[in-house]
């Protein structure tokens, strides 16, 4: 069935207060609700119920039981009261399994606990209850569980009363004073350690909790700290206080996403929870402050305002991604001097925007493309996507760019003010920031109605005796996706905000070769200037220029597109070594190691630097201005999916060649610079003692590079790699040795992998970093990496029960190491089909993740072509397919 915007029709229904009574035991849970209702339509009509996976034991209205048939009917997906009176209590029992289900969806059993996941539609797993987010209601909870299996008992809200009961058991009732919908209820039971500190806010302490397994307590402090740092940015930036008595964070090892926002009780994948130096990377550290502030964001933008539907969803996710990346961006800036904290910033937009280029562009091209608003879906899991997240972040900065920072302030102002408390749209977002601002955001619309990746060509001219520069920027927005089997689309010119600077391509009186010249369009001296692009085509004209320029273009990436400009290698050059935009120098490089990689597919003898290029990359690496952190930023060439991305424009992805000339562009980064490689690892690797900060991060980022490097041309590194892995103080260094050892030298390697595994035996997290390091060999032979893929599916750690380990060894095979699993003989699609058909019979959401790595199969050149196909074809056969991994692979064949 497929769901659409269009035919949204409120519920007939208030349901002013819901409590709930849950009987708890693994094997069986018996719930049992009282809704309190009142009808909100003119006409008397019957009251849907949504639920599925469960028993229904009775149903009363007011006391009085009803009758099957008579009173109401119930199939499996649906409860329907057929005469319903205007006001009333209903009452139903119902139990469900927790300890059988796999799917992680509603209430499910993980190690001794029980704990619930409801976003999107989960709830209706445990209760019939009207399982949309614009029905909202205010919860109390009572839970009841054998004290000494259960001890810790959590729901949403505030802790009303705890107490014993006979046979030893006990309760607890929690009350949740704000109405939510039934997406934000969550539940706990378990055996869990909790670390506990309290805030003061506003003059009122407020308890901080998070809970973990025992063992795990020592690795919960940064996620505290991350915690109260969310706390006191969210009021300092958007004055948004904690609303709650207490706010818990609860970490489980089985989850399908990354953590879940529920209503003060915060349920996370234990990986984005627990940091500790010796189990977590500098990565891990840098995603548990991001999720932990993303999750907490998400108290005011999506649970006090919410969203009317689900296809509403970015509403939420693109506003509070958006809100995620500037704290960890605040983070990063903090305490730093003007020119390092934009240089901070500067790293972490570049880790945002080459997410966004990798993934979104990628999806905004294939057959699940879609707006960040969708029109239509068949499971709304397979939408918590790249384009509903990180597009939908990059459509919330652009507000920002357009507004500027205190104008979007006012809009968020206005937002939380008019919609407290309410279901509501993105064009209500859009309004609060038009209104707030008195602007006209209509065309802005269609940021949220059209899918695909814009692209701006711009082109200049310049007329030296007038002293003026010409630039002219057309936008195109071709159909992709859905929208090719629309007729007679007619897609709209958007509004995009143009960042954009001119360097100066050499010395005048004012200024030097590589600087900034003045832009003085619309009366401004900036050096970067915002240029709305609104039409077609646009040209914007520079008066007083004193020289031929050098465009620097969509400054920051500040929209969503692709930009084309005909630069030459020299121009190129150039921006690289003058751009003072950080993000757009580190762009010059992307653009240039594009060029050179593709052009090296074609000419596979020839070099594939010239001697000019590797003279200006080899300062820049040495450039000891530029940061550390940078630096590994910019010598991190494009990746092989971005780079078949870019292929699949205009031609088909032969993966072999694409992986061959990448292979020879690292070569040629790590022969050339092997000197300064060399000097940089012993800079570098100080034996310093491990911190957490961007800056020592970006130290170590970088001479794991060089260790990289060095060991990837010379065989005497290996000792260099074995000795970083015994001496390390970190599990940044240590997983960076190993992985380098596995990479280069896999013939050595088996003794560290040994090792490592004996050593952290009992760290699950760190013990899929051990699966991933060697599902993604790039190097082994096609023979040697599907052996110990079959070895470590035998192994007795691998548990295809738990979503992160299915990632970890499945996942990590078939999105990151394209060498092997595109094998012409299409060994590594079969390998994909059976793993996707395995896991859709317990998992359809982390199975449905999984099936969309052979979406791009029409990109890909001959035999692959028709192999993946063959795959899809084989999974779409498959009888008892879940409607997540029909919607998907359905999709990619059509
Ligand atoms: N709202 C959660 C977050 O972004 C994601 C939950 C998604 N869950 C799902 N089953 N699709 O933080
Ligand atoms: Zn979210």
């Amino acid at each position: 069935k497929t769901h659409l915007l269009s035919e949204y029709a409120p519920y007939p229904f208030e349901i002013t207060s819901t409590e709930l009574l849950f009987d708890l035991a693994a094997e069986l849970t018996t719930v049992t609700s009282w809704l309190t209702f009142e009808r909100t339509s003119a006409e008397p009509c019957p009251m849907v119920l949504d639920g599925e996976h469960m028993t229904l034991l009775s149903v009363s209205l007011d006391d009085v039981v009803l009758r099957q048939d008579v009173d109401y009917q119930v199939d499996d997906s649906k409860l329907m009261l057929l005469h319903p009176p205007t006001t009333g209590v209903l009452s139903i029992v119902t139990t469900c399994s927790p300890a059988s289900n796999t799917s992680l969806s509603g209430l499910f059993a993980t190690g001794v606990h029980l704990m619930t996941q409801c976003e999107a539609e989960g709830f209706r797993r445990m209760t019939y209850f009207p399982d949309r987010p614009d029905v909202l209601s205010v919860y109390s909870v009572t839970l009841m569980a054998n004290k000494t299996q259960f001890p810790v008992l959590l729901a949403n809200g505030n802790l009303i009363e705890q107490r014993d009961l006979e046979h030893g058991g006990h309760l607890a009732t929690w009350h949740d004073p704000f109405p939510k919908p039934s997406y934000l209820f969550a539940l706990v039971a378990g055996l869990l350690a909790c670390l506990e500190e309290t805030i003061e806010q506003d003059g009122a302490r407020k308890l901080l909790q998070v809970y973990v397994e025992t063992q795990d307590l020592p690795k919960a402090q940064f996620a505290m700290d991350s915690l109260k740092a969310s706390i006191v940015w969210d009021k300092k930036r958007f004055n948004l206080p904690l609303d709650l008595e207490r706010f818990m964070i609860v970490a489980t090892a089985d989850f399908n996403m990354g953590a879940m926002e529920n209503k003060g009780l915060n349920i996370f994948n234990s990986k984005f929870v627990l940091a500790h130096q010796d189990t977590a990377t500098d990565f891990d550290f840098e995603n548990v402050e991001a999720v932990v502030g993303h999750e907490y964001f998400h108290n005011w933008t999506g649970n006090r305002v919410t969203c009317r539907d689900w296809f509403q969803l970015s509403l939420k996710e693109g506003l509070t991604v958006y809100r995620d990346q500037e704290f960890s961006s605040d983070q990063l800036a903090a305490g730093l001097n003007d020119v390092a904290a934009a240089s901070a910033r500067a790293v972490k937009r570049i880790d945002d925007v080459s997410n966004l280029r990798t993934a979104q562009f990628a999806e905004d091209a294939g057959p699940m493309a879609h707006p960040i608003r969708p029109v239509a879906y068949e499971e709304i899991n397979n939408f918590y996507t790249m384009t509903v997240y990180e597009k939908g972040a990059e459509v919330v900065r652009m507000y920002e760019t357009l507004l500027g920072r205190y104008g979007f302030r006012k809009g968020m102002d206005l937002y939380v003010q008019r919609h407290d408390g309410q279901a509501v749209t993105c064009d209500d977002f859009r309004a609060a920031m038009a209104d707030a601002n008195h602007v006209d955001l209509s065309q802005f619309a269609r940021w949220y109605e059209q899918a695909g990746t814009p692209t701006v060509t711009a082109s200049g001219s310049y007329d030296a005796d007038a002293a003026r520069y010409t630039l002219t920027l057309t936008q195109h927005n071709p159909a992709v996706g859905i929208e090719l089997q629309q007729e007679a689309l007619l897609k709209q010119p958007l509004h995009i905000p143009f960042n954009i600077g001119l360097l100066a391509s050499s010395s005048t009186h004012t200024v030097k070769a590589g600087e900034d010249l003045p832009l003085t369009l619309n009366d401004t001296s900036a050096r970067t200037l915002t240029l709305s692009l609104t039409e077609a085509k646009q040209s914007f004209v520079f008066e007083n220029i004193p020289c031929a320029p050098i465009p620097s273009l969509n400054r920051q990436f500040s929209a969503p597109v692709l930009v084309q400009f005909d630069y030459s290698d020299d121009d190129l050059n150039f921006l690289l070594q003058h751009d003072s935009d950080a993000f757009n120098r580190w762009d010059a490089a992307q653009q240039l190691f594009t060029r050179c990689i593709l052009n090296n597919i074609n000419t596979p003898a020839a070099p594939v630097f010239n001697d000019t290029q590797l003279s200006t990359l080899e300062h820049l690496l040495n450039n000891h201005d530029l940061s550390p952190a940078y630096r590994a930023q910019l010598f991190t060439l494009p990746s092989i999916p971005y780079l078949a991305q870019l292929i699949a424009r205009t031609g088909r992805i032969d993966p072999q060649t694409l992986f061959a000339a990448h292979q020879r562009a690292d070569d040629a980064l790590a022969l050339s610079f092997q000197s300064t490689w060399r000097t940089l690892y012993a800079q570098l690797n100080n034996g310093q003692n491990y911190v957490y900060n961007g800056i020592a991060a970006g130290e170590r980022a970088l001479k794991n590079l060089a260790l990289r490097k060095l060991a990837r041309v010379d065989s005497q590194a290996i000792s260099l790699v074995q000795a970083q892995y015994d001496q390390c103080d970190n599990m940044t260094d240590r997983i960076a040795a190993l992985s380098t050892m596995v990479q280069y030298h896999s013939a050595s390697a088996s003794a560290m992998l040994a090792d490592f595994y004996q050593r952290y035996a009992d760290e699950a997290l760190v013990i899929d970093k051990w699966f991933a390091v060697q599902a993604a060999n790039g190097h082994a032979s096609h023979e040697q990496q599907m052996q110990t893929l079959s070895e470590l599916l035998a192994h007795p750690a691998f548990m295809k029960a738990n979503p992160n380990r299915l990632r970890a060894l499945i996942f990590t095979f078939c999105n990151a190491n394209p060498h092997h699993f595109h094998q012409v003989d299409g060994t590594g699609y079969n390998f994909w089909a059976e793993h996707v058909l395995a896991i859709d019979a317990k998992n359809p959401q982390v199975a449905s993740r999984l099936a969309r790595s052979l979406e791009h199969w029409r990109d890909y050149a001959g035999p692959y072509c028709s192999q993946m196909q063959a795959a899809l074809q084989k999974v779409a056969n498959h009888a008892a397919l879940s409607q997540d991994v029909k919607e998907i692979v359905g999709k990619a064949l059509a």
